[in-house]
């Protein structure tokens, strides 16, 4: 049998390496999308993976750019896509939102409507968002895919949309869309300027002697934090479930940016407190608050469990920092 082909936009991100790397595990051709950026160099530095060598094919796209899309859609017809790639900074959405609204969703048309108009046989995944419910919460304190959706980001409003036309094609044109209410998620291959990496290399660089202090915006906010390695496996197990729907991936429990500066500084035998500077450059116009997401449906339909926890996932990033220090 010939092997199945993925599509990965974003395949050089956090979420996009460590899932390329999985689907040539389970036997997959792997065609993964690029943004150019002027440092060559800097685009693949998470594909180091022996296994990728060989079965991971890069070409130069943009989500932006209709024609290249459509192109390489109709040319693959890949059996599976996952469109990983966005602006994917919450913060950074308040400086660029025409860029970040066009991104995440006006790209995400073009490959809904690559796939529509090539491929509708392709099964889809969209990397949905947990910043897409602002600060709504049920009851319980949770967010779950009733929860109602009041975006409080650019960012936020631009995955919503494109949630809503995912779910629409699907409904319109009967077509395999499927999408994850991902809840925040790292990993040692988090880019530096997410809270979790900040923190730990920040704290690492004090450590060293290299660095007196670590600025910081909001230390009251909560977020759900699980790891990558295994919310790419929830991906991967949203795509092969039988029908397609949409899905929340998260860990159900949640923790404040100052519990997280208390258990990294501790870990490295120093005191938060004493280390730890505001500064409110790194605050946002309108501050999501409180996340917290009930995975509760998803772990018994699609069998998935985590392998980290909040304490392992962390330690690891400092291991990861202790030695590339
Ligand atoms: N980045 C950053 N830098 N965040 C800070 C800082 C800082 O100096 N100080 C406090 N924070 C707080 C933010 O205000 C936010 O409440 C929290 O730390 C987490 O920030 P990020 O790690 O930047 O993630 P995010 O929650 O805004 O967004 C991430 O999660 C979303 C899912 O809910 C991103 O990965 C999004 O792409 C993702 O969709």
């Amino acid at each position: 049998m010939s092997k199945k082909t993925a599509l990965i936009t974003g395949v050089s991100g956090q979420d996009g390496s460590y899932l390329a790397e999985l689907l040539i595990e389970e036997g997959y051709k792997v065609i993964g999308l690029l943004r150019r950026q002027s440092v060559a160099e800097n685009q693949t530095t998470r594909l180091l993976a022996p296994s990728l060598e060989s079965n991971l094919e890069l070409i130069y796209s943009d989500l932006l750019d209709e024609t290249s899309i459509f192109k390489i859609v109709d040319q693959y017809k890949p059996d599976e896509i996952y469109n990983l790639a966005a602006m994917s900074h919450v913060r950074i959405s308040f400086d660029v939102p025409s860029f970040t609204i066009k991104t995440n969703s006006i790209g995400v048309l073009n490959l809904l409507e690559a796939i529509r108009n090539f491929s509708p046989k392709s099964k889809f995944y969209q990397a949905s968002s947990s910043e897409m419910f602002g600060n709504s919460v049920d009851e319980d304190g949770s967010q779950r895919l009733t929860t109602p959706m009041n975006p409080v980001s650019p960012y936020g409003c631009s995955k919503l949309m494109a949630y809503k036309l995912n779910s629409h094609y699907r409904n319109a044109y009967n077509l395999h869309l499927t999408s994850g209410i991902l809840f925040n998620h790292e990993s040692p291959r988090r880019g530096s300027n997410f809270i979790t990496n900040k923190v730990v290399k920040g704290a690492v660089l004090i450590k060293k002697g290299v660095e007196k202090n670590l600025y910081l915006g909001n230390l009251d906010s909560k977020r759900d934090w699980g790891h990558s390695y295994d919310y790419v496996r929830a991906i991967y197990k949203i795509m092969q479930y039988k029908t397609a729907r949409d899905w929340i991936v998260a860990t159900g429990s949640t923790r404040s940016v100052r519990e997280l500066c208390d258990y990294v500084f501790n870990k490295l035998e120093m005191n938060y407190e004493e280390k730890v500077k505001f500064d409110p450059k790194f605050l946002r116009s309108e501050e999501l608050k409180y996340l917290r997401g009930d995975p509760s449906e998803t772990k018994e339909l699609l069998n998935w469990q985590p392998v980290y926890t909040f304490e392992s996932m962390i330690d690891e990033m400092i291991d990861h920092w202790y030695s590339e220090i």
